[in-house]
């Protein structure tokens, strides 16, 4: 007789980790499968964003950001520091540590909830009325039934058509999180935000960096005012060696590093020779082995599983949620899609505002945004008015060495209605939430002109940005 379940979800990224939480407080019997296998050789919790992703990316650029401060930036408080060492070991000992505590903290999470943790990969074998999944691993396998199934299984890195990654010297973003030595030229292909962000993590190191781009603009998703001062704070200031437009035409792995050949974006052919390369050009959902053609799940002709405003597949009963499924990939979509599939199974009526998702790019200054851009309301035919506000007018920016970057505040120039936000701070991406917080609550810029923030902080250049929008700022 094969286990049964009320809810099955597949992957416990942090989509199905959060989906399973929400449906086992909810009263369902709950399992989750994921058979995600850490260097140790053992099975964790947590997908991408726990083991390769958000949290030991951001904790390297934690470690690498106070290296550059020490360097850069304690000059200016009158601090100098002689005999700087850096010891890299160490350093990838402690984001592991982090790495470990968080998906070692889901396991907790799943006994807590009496969640079954089913170890291994997932796969339909049939449908129907309940749905059979096979549960496999390297020494057994199972089959469980399911009357209601998630699918969380997240993506993985695109690769290049030519370009073989081993992981060595031709690295994706699992490889980059793991150099055991500072790379003295780094190639990175694509400068979208791992490109940014791990080429920022290296540079601080010490490797002398080149992002190649395929694409004419930077950060094209970016509101061009951003665009404009991270470009120039990224090359300019941080030495960030950025080429737009280019084409890559060969990628060669040599004894002593990669070679890359390419066309840049006056035609020329270019040669660079790098110790280390990281592809990152995107990410594609993880779909391989799920068994989808056994119930006739539908995809995407991108290959995403179909689904609809509600994270419903084509089969009844059957979910789709995160990276795997329409929309930014990002881990705090995936995890809200989660409570609410959740809660639809629980017949409640959970609704997401795909408009509010804040976006950040961990660089420092770090770059947020929610909403549209200024270029995108504009082109829609919405008038707006603009506010803008700098942190080089706000004490505690001032005071924390922090004065570069400005909040912007867009609004309905009829209503004041708040229709974008854009940041860009050393703690933007902790700024960005009242702005995020102010649009899911449809506020007008009048709104959060005229709350109280506390002083000095920074919270109160978004409220000059704001109060900017009536052209009303007081400190400037
Ligand atoms: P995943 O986290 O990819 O998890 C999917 C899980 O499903 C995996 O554990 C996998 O093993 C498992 N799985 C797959 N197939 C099966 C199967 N058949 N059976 C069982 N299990 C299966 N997002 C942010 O919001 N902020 C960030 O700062 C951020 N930083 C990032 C940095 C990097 C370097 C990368 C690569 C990504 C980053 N992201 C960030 C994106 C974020 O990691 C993803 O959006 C998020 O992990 C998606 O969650 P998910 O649950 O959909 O999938
Ligand atoms: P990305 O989509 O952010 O950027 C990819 C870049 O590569 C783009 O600028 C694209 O134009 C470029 N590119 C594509 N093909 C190319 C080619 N052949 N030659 C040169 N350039 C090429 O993808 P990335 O950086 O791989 O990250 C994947 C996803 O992971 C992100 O889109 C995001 O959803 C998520 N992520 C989120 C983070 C965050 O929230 N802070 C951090 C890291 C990743």
């Amino acid at each position: 007789m094969s286990k049964s379940f009320d809810v099955v979800v597949i992957g416990a990224g942090p989509g199905g980790y959060i989906a399973s939480i929400r449906a086992a407080q909810l009263g369902f019997s709950v399992a989750c499968v994921e058979g995600w296998k850490n260097p140790k050789g053992e099975m964790a919790l947590g997908g991408t964003c726990l083991n390769v992703g958000c949290i030991p990316s951001k904790a390297l650029l934690e470690s690498s950001e106070n290296v550059e401060k020490i360097e850069h930036k304690f000059g200016d408080h009158g601090i100098s520091i002689s005999g700087l060492k850096v010891d890299l070991n160490k350093m990838q000992g402690r984001k592991e540590t982090i790495v470990s505590k968080m998906t070692k903290g889901i396991e907790f999470l799943f006994r807590k909830n009496k969640i079954t943790w089913l170890k291994g990969f997932g796969s339909f074998v049939s449908g129907g009325e309940n749905y059979t999944i096979e549960v496999k691993n390297d020494e057994s396998k199972e089959r469980v039934t399911a009357k209601h199934v998630i699918i969380a299984t997240g993506s993985k890195a695109r690769h290049l058509p030519g370009i073989a990654v081993d992981n060595i010297s031709i690295c994706d973003n699992e490889g980059a999180l793991a150099f055991a030595s500072v790379p003295k030229r780094l190639g990175v292909i694509g400068a979208g935000v791992i490109g940014l962000e791990l080429g920022s993590v290296w540079r601080r190191l010490g490797a002398e960096v080149t992002v190649l781009e395929a694409m004419p603009t930077f950060l094209a998703a970016v509101d061009e005012s951003v665009q404009k001062e991270a470009w120039k704070v990224f090359t300019k200031e941080q030495g960030l060696n950025i080429k737009l437009g280019v084409t890559i035409d060969k990628v060669a792995t040599k004894k002593t590093g990669v070679s890359i050949e390419y066309t840049d974006d006056k035609g020329l052919v270019q040669k660079l020779d790098c110790d280390k390369l990281i592809v990152s050009v995107g990410r594609e959902p993880n779909t391989d082995g799920l068994g989808a053609s056994n119930v006739g799940l539908k995809m995407t002709d991108r290959g995403l599983i179909e689904v609809d405003d509600h994270c419903a597949t084509n089969l009844p009963n059957v979910y789709a949620i995160g990276d795997v499924v329409r929309g930014p990939m990002l881990a705090h979509k995936a995890e809200d899609e989660g409570v609410a599939v959740a809660e639809r199974i629980a017949g409640q009526q959970p609704h997401i505002d795909f408009n509010t998702i804040p976006w950040i790019i961990y660089t420092s200054p770090e770059v947020a945004w929610v909403g549209k851009t200024e270029q995108q309301l504009r082109a829609e035919g919405v008038e707006v008015k603009v506010g803008q506000f700098p942190f080089a007018a706000n004490g505690r920016a001032l005071g924390q060495g922090e004065g570069g970057g400005f909040v912007k505040v867009i609004a309905d120039a009829r209503t004041d209605r708040i229709l974008g936000g854009h940041i860009i701070h050393a703690h933007a991406s902790e700024l960005i939430q009242e702005l995020v917080t102010a649009m899911e609550f449809r506020a007008a810029a009048e709104d959060i002109a005229r709350i109280v923030h506390g002083h000095p902080t920074l919270s109160e250049a978004v409220r000059e940005a704001a109060l900017a929008v009536d052209k009303r700022t007081l400190n400037m």
